[in-house]
């Protein structure tokens, strides 16, 4: 699959069939993710993969959403600000937040290139799930990320179109000076 083809492929699924995704496949992703980019080149990221069916359950609750117990396996992932913050004192906690974001993404267009449906969830309980897992205190839960192959079709939503998301030079100037001189008029490609 091309790159542009991926990005808009990949939607949040949260219907599952009951076939498992390879771990191969999972294992690809990570490694993907683990390409970066990182704050001084510092990972500071960890993936728990769960796959015992009473485990997926329990975190489905722990999200208080029930479709999530229908995944196949579920990628947990684990942020260790405490290096980051050494570093870089209160912004290495930005990175690291940052950075998660950034990996969490990679992650899931890597999914979706090997054709594995995923959805980022982040509404649970830090505690809980950190209790559940045996995660260390010191470690954030940065997402769960319940992954399969999608049962049914659902559509991906609609997204924020470039001119409601562009400014030129400063926050204020919402247009290009020349972009609408003569030989630009096909571009931005604008939608409605
Ligand atoms: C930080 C973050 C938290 C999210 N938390 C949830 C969640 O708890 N439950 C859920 O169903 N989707 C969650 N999502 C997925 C969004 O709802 C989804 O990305 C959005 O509706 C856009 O749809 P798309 O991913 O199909 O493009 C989350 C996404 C992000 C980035």
């Amino acid at each position: 699959m091309k790159f542009e083809e991926i990005i808009k492929k990949r939607k949040s699924v949260r219907k599952f069939k009951s076939k498992t995704p390879s771990w191969k496949d999972i294992l690809y992703a990570i490694d993907l993710a683990n390409q970066g980019p990182f704050a001084g080149n510092q990972n500071h990221l960890h993936y728990i993969i769960v796959e015992d069916h009473n485990t997926i359950k329990a975190l489905a609750q722990l999200c208080e959403q029930h479709w999530v117990a229908d995944a196949k396996i579920i990628i947990v992932a684990c942020s260790d600000d405490t290096h980051l913050e050494n570093l870089y004192g209160e912004r290495g906690r930005i990175y690291s937040r940052q950075q998660a974001g950034a990996a969490i993404h990679t992650l899931t267009l890597a999914l979706t290139e090997r054709r594995i449906d995923s959805c980022w969830v982040g509404s649970y309980s830090d505690e809980l799930v950190r209790e559940k897992l045996k995660i260390p205190q010191h470690i954030q839960v940065e997402a769960i990320i319940p992954i399969g192959f999608e049962a049914g079709k659902s559509k991906k939503p609609a997204k924020k179109s470039l001119e409601r998301c562009l400014s030129w030079e400063t926050w204020t100037q919402t247009r290009r000076p020349t972009m609408f001189e003569e030989g630009h008029e096909d571009y931005p490609p604008f939608r409605g």
